[in-house]
């Protein structure tokens, strides 16, 4: 599902962020990346979101190669792929259920879909109740819940979580991972960046730790490693 081939990545200022990663993970497989600030995760998010194109090396996202993927369709092949920042990154002046309808407008799916499926999408987050809230008189946890809900409408094959806690108190972060991993349950991918120690070590999932743009341990069932 998610291939990397020797890739690195030199911003132009620097040292390389990402040093001749090579990683496989596998359809349906949830992953924790971990490791200290300035270690790459970030990069490698981007990398796969193709924010950013790798200085060298090859990666393969869902059966796409993705330096040879034309501009124009980026945006279908971010259709499949849902995305968690620590910063929600919600829409202000839109209520929760026009935030999570609007990642369907862009795609232009039929309204009658949208009326069906934003309501299932709140009910699995728990936020029925909020649908005509706006980001502003929500909760930390309950705006990241609005923007899970958003990244996994459209059904994606990869989710990917950059920090989907750092923001967030240890009872609504653990809600999130809960419903992360219910996502994997579904089906879904799951790429999870994370600090959360306690959490990673409880969850018992796959955890590849980074450090100064390498892979330094890459564990089946891993704990969070100091480095
Ligand atoms: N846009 C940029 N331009 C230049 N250098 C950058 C840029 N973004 C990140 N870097 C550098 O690349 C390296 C990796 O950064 P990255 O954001 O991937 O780290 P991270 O592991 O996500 O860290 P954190 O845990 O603090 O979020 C760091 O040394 C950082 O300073
Ligand atoms: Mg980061």
């Amino acid at each position: 599902m998610i291939e990397l081939e020797d890739v690195s990545k030199v911003y132009s200022t620097g040292s390389p962020a990402i040093k001749n990663i090579n990683l496989n993970i596998k359809k349906g497989e949830f992953v924790f990346i971990v490791g200290n600030s300035g270690s790459g995760k970030s990069t490698l998010i981007k990398l796969l979101l193709k924010e950013l194109e790798p200085t060298s090396g090859k990666i393969v996202v869902n059966g796409k190669e993705l330096a040879k993927l034309k501009r124009k369709k980026i945006p279908y092949y971010r259709r499949d792929i849902g995305v968690v920042f620590q910063d929600f990154r919600l829409l202000k002046d839109r209520n929760v259920y026009d935030n999570i309808a609007f990642a369907q407008r862009v795609v232009e799916t039929p309204n009658k879909v949208i009326m069906r499926r934003v309501p299932a999408m709140l009910s699995l987050v728990g936020l029925s109740e909020k649908y005509r809230s706006f980001p502003k008189e929500l909760s930390g946890g309950e705006q990241q819940r609005v923007a899970l809900a958003r990244a996994i409408v459209n059904n994606p094959a990869i989710m990917l979580a950059d920090e989907p806690t750092g923001n967030l108190d240890p009872k609504n972060s653990w809600e999130i991972m809960k419903l992360l991993e219910e996502i994997n349950k579904r089906g879904t991918t799951v790429l999870v960046v994370t600090h959360n120690r306690e959490i990673v070590d409880a969850m018992n999932k796959r955890v590849i730790t980074m450090h100064k743009g390498v892979i330094v341990s890459d564990e089946t069932k891993g704990e969070y490693h100091e480095n």
